[in-house]
């Protein structure tokens, strides 16, 4: 046992080094929030995240029941964590009693890349309750081989991209390095359309399992934040069917969908105290998490030029793939 331990510990020290050294050999920028940001595999990914990513794709074991939830940063990661976690155990916790009123879902269910791999190169996975939930903004290409190989599901999400932006520019603003310029709205979209922000190109992460899920479709379930916002309880139904635990007649007679809907809406989660004055990352307050919860908040900090000029780039990464954004809800 203790030969294993040692060979693990080995191991892991041979990866780290390994890691480090890829580390210099990067294309590096600086991120909007001041840290660094490198392009690996195609990507651009904050330097600190690389490494539990790394670790993420050579360690992680998916067994056949989990769930995993992909997302691009800022497109309704914290909703869809309130969502599914809340479908998958409501046989275990009524509302009344939901962890999500004690505990933002950020770290109910927990990322692999930014969170349970970056603290901890080998957590015990193995004891986590089940359902098992886990998070990723990983690219679908460069996801771990057992969360391809497995029944495990993934559900996705993203958003228009103006949207994402702002919201990310917003976030970025909050997160930056202590005693730094903020980055102006003008720097940040000029990287954003080249692609570089965390997990970017945008453009690359959506199709990616856009095209993933339409070649398997009973194991990855695309969905966007403005199609939630508008038909939520339609999508509610759709996701507890796909991650296998669809709602019985009786529970739909009696309400259940709208109570989940309601119960992870915008509105009752940012006013939860846990959200508004609780923290789960060192420092930093989960309402960081919860801003507007709208669609078409760009219009309020784009110019039409930019907003033009952001579109023609996504018009043309998409094209010919049937993948197209609702920028407002009022679009058809
Ligand atoms: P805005 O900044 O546009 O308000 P992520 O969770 O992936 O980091 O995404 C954050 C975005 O989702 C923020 O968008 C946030 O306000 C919004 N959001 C958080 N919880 C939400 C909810 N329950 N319903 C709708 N939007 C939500």
């Amino acid at each position: 046992m203790e030969k294993k331990i040692e060979s693990l510990g080995e191991k892991e020290a041979e990866l780290s080094d390994e890691i480090e050294q890829l580390l210099t050999t990067l294309p590096k920028v600086k991120n909007w929030n001041g840290l660094e940001l490198c392009q690996y595999q195609g990507f651009w990914c904050g330097s600190r995240y690389l490494r539990g990513m790394i670790k993420f794709q050579r360690h992680f074991e998916a067994q056949h029941n989990d769930i995993i939830l992909a997302t691009f940063p800022k497109c309704g990661t914290t909703w869809l964590k309130a969502l599914i976690f809340t479908i998958a155990n409501r046989s275990k916790y009524s509302l009344d009693n939901s962890p999500l009123l004690s505990q933002c879902s950020r770290e109910l269910v927990p990322s692999c890349d930014q969170d349970l791999f970056m603290r901890d190169p080998l957590p015990v996975l193995e004891d986590f309750p089940k359902p098992r939930i886990f998070a990723t903004h990983t690219l679908y290409p460069s996801l771990p081989k057992s969360i391809k190989n497995s029944n495990c599901r993934i559900v996705y999400i993203c958003r228009n991209p103006l949207d994402q932006f702002v919201s990310n520019w917003k976030f970025m603003l909050r997160i930056r390095v202590p005693n730094t310029e903020p980055i102006s709205i003008d720097e940040a979209f000029e990287m954003a359309c080249q692609g570089k922000q965390s997990f970017g190109p945008i453009w690359e992460h959506v199709l990616g399992y856009w095209k993933a899920s339409k070649e398997e479709p009973h194991k990855v379930l695309f969905l966007k934040y403005e199609d939630l916002k508008e038909n939520n309880k339609f999508y509610v139904k759709q996701l507890a069917d796909f991650i296998g635990y669809p709602f019985t007649e009786d529970e739909e007679k009696q309400g259940k969908v709208e109570e989940i809907s309601k119960f992870c809406s915008f509105d009752n989660m940012s006013n939860l105290e846990v959200n508004k004055n609780g923290e789960y990352f060192k420092e930093i307050k989960n309402d960081i998490f919860f801003r507007k919860g709208s669609v078409g908040d760009w219009k309020n900090y784009l110019t039409p030029s930019m907003s033009e000029h952001l579109e023609k780039i996504i018009e043309e990464k998409l094209s010919g793939s049937g993948l197209t954004f609702k920028k407002t809800l009022e679009d058809p």
